[in-house]
């Protein structure tokens, strides 16, 4: 009997590197095996930016982990690549974008398609759990995991992974609101009032998606807007309002909402404000992380909860219909909206300038919404 050793063909690549829950980031050639099974082969053109990749180069996210017997984790869950060969459903040339989360393989939500409501929790996601993350400038990806970027949207389809966490979150909220009738008389949900809390990066997108629902939307922060998000909230018919550091001046001037979307992930505090800030029948979607406070709930809210039928639900990670969506979002954001739409991308960094990518994935910019690390 012979034993053929197969030796693994392994190619050198320059990736973003960490290694957490240490902090840091490295630019590195690294070594990546090509795997053996049904794979595309990937130039990677560009990665956005996102809180999460600040966390886990601050090393302050509790759940980032390389992947199983591995000491580093290439960083990055937003991409936009180029396909380098022809496939079965992609041709060599084709724009992709690959999907963040990878299911469990257990579970019958990730064998239907949607780890983003896994039982197990055993998912990995790129970049940031358990799994290699798009920073880096090839790729090989099972076909199953992409989605065809449509001509026409390059220069923003890059935010086709953030809007799909958000095109979710915005299915889950009707999906959920389906308990009865929510919709207007008219059929659409003009008379239904949103609150965006946050006027960051996610709060300027599901500003953008409840408009384009149908919605009317306030969106809040605890400053005055600067003059690119006036633009902005002005352009799609939103209504900014400064709340200073007291959330419920809005029950003063009595704007109660049947939407409250926390899109600022900040001060856990803001739950019971937004009890108190809800609509008979409402909902309040939780999304991103609270990184301090603690929600100081007192009976009154609770009896509030159960009188008005309130839902508290939260909200995380767009699956493939919900990129798909998100690119065909982004091409109609970019024919009704075109001027807004040009604000959202606030920066390009070439990897060659290492420098700028490393402080770039250290800190936010004043002003930044979108930026993106060119690779080709
Ligand atoms: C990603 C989500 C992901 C979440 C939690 C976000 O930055 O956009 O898709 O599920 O982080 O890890
Ligand atoms: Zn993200
Ligand atoms: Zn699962």
């Amino acid at each position: 009997m012979f034993i053929v050793y197969i030796r693994k063909k392994s190619v050198p690549m320059k990736s973003l590197i960490v290694n957490p829950p240490e902090k840091g980031v490295e630019i590195k050639d690294v070594e990546m095996v090509k795997p053996t099974n049904q794979v595309l082969k990937i130039r990677i053109l560009e990665s956005g930016i996102c809180g999460t990749d600040r966390e886990i180069v601050n090393g302050l996210m509790a759940t980032a982990k390389p992947p199983v017997n591995e000491n580093y984790m290439v960083l990055g869950h937003e991409a936009v690549g180029q396909a380098l060969e022809d496939g079965v459903l992609f041709h060599m040339g084709d724009l992709v974008m690959p999907v963040n989360r990878r299911g469990c393989n257990k579970c019958l939500n990730c064998l239907t398609g949607r780890p983003d409501f896994c039982e197990t929790g055993e998912f990995v996601e790129a970049g940031i759990s358990g799994l290699h993350g798009f920073m880096r400038e090839f790729l090989y990806e099972k076909e199953e995991n992409l989605i065809l970027v449509p001509k026409g949207i390059e220069d923003i389809a890059i935010l086709g992974q953030p809007l799909s966490d958000l095109e979710k979150s915005l299915s889950e909220i009707l999906t959920v609101q389906r308990r009865m009738i929510w919709t207007c008389q008219d059929g659409t949900y003009r008379c239904r009032k949103a609150l965006v809390i946050g006027s960051g990066t996610i709060g300027i997108l599901t500003s953008m998606l409840l408009r384009s629902n149908g919605f009317q939307v306030d969106v809040v922060n605890r400053r005055d807007a600067t003059d690119k998000e006036f633009r902005i909230f002005e352009g799609i018919g939103a209504n900014y309002i400064n709340v200073g550091d007291d959330l419920e001046v809005l029950k003063a001037g009595n704007l109660l909402f049947d939407l409250i979307f926390d899109a600022s992930g900040s001060d856990a505090d803001l739950l019971s404000k937004s009890i108190r800030l809800t609509k008979n029948n409402g909902i309040i979607g939780l999304f991103g992380f609270p990184s301090k406070g603690i929600a100081s709930i007192t009976h009154q809210d609770l009896q509030k909860v159960v009188f008005k039928s309130l839902i508290v639900v939260g909200l995380i990670n767009g699956q493939k219909p919900h990129f798909e969506r998100a690119m065909q979002r982004l091409a109609e954001w970019k024919s009704v909206w075109p001027d807004v739409v040009k604000e959202l991308i606030t920066g390009t960094i070439p990897v060659s300038d290492s420098n700028s990518v490393i402080s770039a994935l250290q800190r936010k910019k004043e002003g930044e919404i979108k930026v993106k690390i060119i690779w080709a």
